[in-house]
């Protein structure tokens, strides 16, 4: 596949594990870092776009034009208050793509395609996924150089993730065979609670090194950001949340610098 940028899909079939949350302020400090960054919000509800101060009345174009193929994602991708970082925002619209392209041979790769005619305006595509395993999550799956998974720190934690694992090795039997695992990322670790420690401890034990270092913490200034439009990064840099996510994207560009050294 294409060299030119890296296409992270951001995956959890189960809602509300943090999945928005770190496409948004994993983008910002990859951004900050000096990448190029590109959200793709394929989620119906863009709360990607919302938290990233795209307010839903001035979207026009979405990435549902840019899945369909009408529009290249130069004519979607629109700038955000943080340099470097665009996104591509959800419309509606996209409550329609499964059923309008259900009966498509090519209905798991419109992504891919789409991303592929990007001519390196990118070096970082960060695509935020619905809660489920739907045609959305795979073309999202399909058109990735790597899968990153958020995870709360839960007891049915890694239940989840053993599904959404056997996903990945489905698609890389099928549609995308060098489809990565870039790593998976505990999310709202309350140091408080002795079962979260447990569940650290288990998936470490389970998953190893797949399992960044970085654990981001319950952080509430992480939870108030998404009402101000703006990125716990640029809300309250200080926060132990916004450290954390800088600490994550630097987890990242190692594992990219390695894998490229190899
Ligand atoms: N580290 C965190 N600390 C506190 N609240 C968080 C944290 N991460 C996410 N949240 C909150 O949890 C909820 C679900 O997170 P979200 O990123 O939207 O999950 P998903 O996209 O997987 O559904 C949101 O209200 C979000 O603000
Ligand atoms: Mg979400």
């Amino acid at each position: 596949m294409f060299e030119k940028n890296r296409i992270i899909t951001i995956a959890n079939q189960k809602g509300g594990v943090g999945k928005t949350t770190t496409a948004i302020n994993l983008a910002t400090a990859l951004a900050a870092i000096g990448e190029r960054v590109l959200v793709v919000d394929l989620d119906p509800q863009g709360n990607a776009s919302t938290g990233l101060g795209i307010d839903r009345r001035t979207r026009k174009l979405s990435s549902y034009d840019l899945l369909v193929g009408t529009n290249s994602v130069a004519e979607v991708a629109v700038p955000t208050a943080v340099p470097n970082l665009d996104i591509v925002a959800s419309t509606m619209d996209l409550l329609g793509f499964e059923m309008e392209v259900a009966n498509s041979a090519n209905r798991v790769f419109f992504l891919r395609n789409a991303l592929q005619a990007d001519d390196a305006r990118y070096s970082y595509i960060l695509v935020d996924c619905p809660p489920s395993f739907n045609l959305l999550t795979m073309n999202a799956m399909a058109a990735a150089h790597s899968v990153l998974v958020p995870l709360q720190c839960e007891f049915f934690a890694l239940e989840g993730l053993s599904q959404l694992l056997d996903t990945v090795n489905q698609i890389r039997g099928t549609v995308n065979p060098t489809l990565d695992i870039q790593g998976i990322v505990l999310t709202m670790f309350d140091s408080r609670n002795n079962l979260a420690q447990q569940v650290v401890n288990d998936v470490r034990t389970h998953l190893g090194e797949k399992v960044y270092h970085t654990l981001i913490p319950r952080n509430v200034r992480v939870s108030e950001a998404p009402s101000y439009g703006k990125p716990a990064i640029l809300y309250d840099l200080k926060c132990a949340g916004s450290q954390a996510y800088l600490q994550l994207a630097s987890e990242v560009i190692q594992r990219e610098r390695l894998r490229k050294a190899a």
